[in-house]
């Protein structure tokens, strides 16, 4: 009897010894490194494009990298649970020292893709990727970086570096990967085909679904679908007054989500931030002024295809957030 507690002992120091080495070896190694690819792209920066972009950028980048100067230098994004850390965007203006003037087109292109740095650090979850954007749009957004736009004009405030949480790094060994490079060019979908112009959309050029999905932790950036919870809502995000907001439900459910919206409901929620019930819609939740109603209708129509989610989100109107 002695020997077999004896026996057990050592199994149980063994096993937290094996534990404690892979979580010294997570936290010492922190966020993975990839092998970065060398992509050869050289990107025309021409009016269209750069409109492209623009509208683009408005809502995909420019909320996270805008800084204290107006311009894309960076900030803390305080909007994100507190349990990823402390995390910070970049300087993204044409600065050489402190911005992305260095970078090359394909370099940019696979940072964007991927997720991976032209010195193979993996940026985690808080950086979004756009490995389903097609071309066009990508090439917009790239050309809209090296405009004459003064959102992208030099800015010398340097980068904060992140601190991210034990959980991100541990995830970043187990779950958040590297995306990989798209073999084939992602062509733009058919707009008259509204449920898979409305897929891109969500998907692909907005990013609709990662906020209105369960939770950032399990996001499948690669298979957008399989994202849990996919536009099912209930995600905790924090707002600008530092309170908790859960992202709404945008699944047809009548009880839960929006099955008894009509496409006017929807669009006045996008264009004019007011939802169905009259209430004004807070942030993190942008303003979506700038899209066009076939882009209006074509979300609504995908929105009404995907599987229905019973989600009853708690979103507190009656508390100040
Ligand atoms: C949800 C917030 C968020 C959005 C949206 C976002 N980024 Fe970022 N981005 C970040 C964070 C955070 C980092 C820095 C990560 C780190 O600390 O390693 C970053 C880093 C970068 C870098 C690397 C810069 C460097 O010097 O290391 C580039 C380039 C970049 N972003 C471009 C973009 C572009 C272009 C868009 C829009 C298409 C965009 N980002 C959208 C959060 C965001
Ligand atoms: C940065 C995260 C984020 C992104 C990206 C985002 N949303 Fe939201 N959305 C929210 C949050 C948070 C709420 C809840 C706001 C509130 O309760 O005041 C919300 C609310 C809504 C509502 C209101 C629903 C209701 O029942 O009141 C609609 C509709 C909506 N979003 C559609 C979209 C669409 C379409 C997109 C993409 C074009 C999108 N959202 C992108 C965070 C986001």
């Amino acid at each position: 009897m002695k020997k077999f507690f004896k026996g057990l002992l050592y199994l149980v120091l063994a096993v937290v010894v094996l534990i404690g080495c892979f979580v010294a070896y997570i936290a010492i190694d922190g966020i993975p490194k990839y092998e970065a690819a060398t992509v050869e792209k050289k990107i025309e920066v021409t009016p269209e494009k750069v409109a492209i972009g623009a509208k683009i950028a408005a809502v995909q980048c420019v909320v996270c990298h805008r800084g204290s100067d107006g311009k894309l230098s960076g900030r803390k994004l305080s909007e994100l649970p507190p349990e990823f850390g402390e995390i910070y965007s970049a300087n993204i203006t044409q600065s050489k020292t402190a911005g992305i003037a260095n970078w090359t087109d394909g370099e940019l292109y696979y940072l964007l893709r991927t997720g991976c740095k032209p010195d193979g650090q993996y940026i985690p979850v808080y950086m979004p990727k756009f490995p389903h954007m097609s071309e066009s749009d990508m090439e917009g957004v790239i050309a809209w970086l090296r405009s004459d736009n003064a959102e992208v004009q030099a800015s010398e405030i340097a980068k904060v570096p992140s601190k991210p949480s034990m959980l991100v790094k541990f995830l970043s060994h187990v779950a958040f990967k590297k995306i990989p490079l798209n073999a084939e060019p992602i062509n733009a979908p058919d707009t008259n085909n509204l449920p898979a112009y409305g897929r891109y959309l969500v998907a692909g050029r907005y990013d609709c679904y990662p906020c209105h999905s369960a939770d950032f932790k399990t996001l499948n950036m690669e298979f957008p679908e399989k994202t849990p919870g996919y536009c099912g809502g209930g995600n905790m995000m924090v707002n600008l007054n530092g309170n908790q907001i859960f992202t709404a439900n945008l699944t047809a459910d009548d009880a839960t989500g929006i099955g008894t919206w009509t496409e006017e409901d929807f669009r006045k929620a996008l264009h004019e931030g007011v939802n169905k019930e009259g209430k004004s819609l807070r942030d993190p939740m942008l303003r979506y002024n700038g899209l066009t109603n076939q882009e209006v209708k074509a979300i609504f129509t995908y929105l009404r295809s995907v599987p229905v989610i019973k989600n009853k989100v708690d979103r507190q109107w009656d508390k100040d957030l």
